[in-house]
């Protein structure tokens, strides 16, 4: 049995569900913007009991991740070489699920999908201005680049977490959320905790250009299903946008935050590699799920 669910704090993490619940509760406290409330001391001591139980199941995490991560290469250019293979050998890549999204899912089944990953989207844009404090000048331009992609570079109707918003209103995905595939909601907690602590910003970094490193792929397929179930172009955009996009982003992360970062502290190369195991690991946790629960052979 795992660390948290032995731990006797009266909060309910006994199973999969409710820690995940739970922890993701615990992140829409951290991140919402709040206003002074009289009971901020009860409600600290609350979260120092979550941040524990989290940093347990980050650590669980981060050890099943740990042997393949040691063998991270701790110079640049062969580190982003190694980051680049698991586009093809990482956890979750090539998974069928997107086949079937691009050739035969029907729309409900689409929908119950968007719906799952709608839960799983911490919001790259956060995550990254999270991740950037205090990192050396050229990896933080690349990050701020970054998120200014994200903020449509200052066009509202641009702006990346809206665009998919308009996805999932038009679609109607919000009524299909509840509940949640408890791996959907697992994946937002996993980068929302490495963003959060920054005993784990160099995860983070990893996570983050994973992400940028695998999307287009899926993106594509996605995007291609949405078409064949005839949805129209502009509410398919953020999709048909990620697959082009993210494969510049991804160029651009290799060469201006692994590359120069690894170069100057080469003992970040295994915390850059953990964090990118471990969020592909999330991913392919999902996809599994959610073949489960389609039916996919
Ligand atoms: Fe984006
Ligand atoms: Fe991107």
């Amino acid at each position: 049995m795992n660390m948290y669910i032995k731990r006797d704090i009266g909060l309910a993490v006994q199973d999969p569900i409710s820690l995940q619940r739970s922890l993701s509760a615990f992140n829409a406290r951290r991140l919402t913007p709040a206003l002074p409330t009289g009971d901020w001391r009860a409600r600290l001591s609350r979260d120092a009991d979550m941040a524990t139980i989290e940093g347990d199941w980050l650590e669980e995490e981060r050890s099943a991740q740990i042997g393949r991560a040691a063998s991270a290469p701790r110079e640049g250019t062969a580190f982003v070489a190694w980051i680049e293979e698991l586009k093809i050998t990482g956890p979750g890549q090539g998974d069928r699920l997107f086949d079937y999204l691009a050739e035969t899912a029907s729309l409900d089944e689409m929908r119950w999908f968007l719906a799952q990953e709608v839960t799983g989207e911490a919001g790259f844009d956060d995550l990254a201005a999270l991740s950037q404090l205090r990192l050396p000048s050229r990896p933080k331009m690349e990050v701020a680049r970054n998120y200014w992609d994200e903020m449509g570079r200052g066009n509202m109707k641009g702006m990346h977490g809206p665009m998919l918003a308009v996805l999932a209103q038009a679609l109607d995905v919000r009524s299909l959320m509840d509940p949640n595939v408890w791996e959907a909601v697992a994946l937002g907690n996993l980068m929302a905790g490495l963003a959060l602590n920054r005993r784990y910003a160099y995860h983070s970094l990893g996570a983050l250009g994973v992400i940028e490193l695998t999307a287009p792929g899926r993106a594509a397929k996605v995007s291609e299903g949405l078409r064949r179930l005839g949805v129209a172009a502009k509410v398919r955009r953020y999709f048909d946008l990620h697959a082009v996009l993210d494969i510049k982003h991804s160029e651009a992360w290799n060469a201006e935050v692994f590359l120069p970062l690894v170069d100057a502290r080469p003992e970040t190369a295994t915390a850059l590699a953990e964090g990118a195991l471990m969020r592909l690991q999330a991913g392919a946790r999902c996809f599994a799920r959610y073949r489960a629960e389609l039916g996919i052979k």
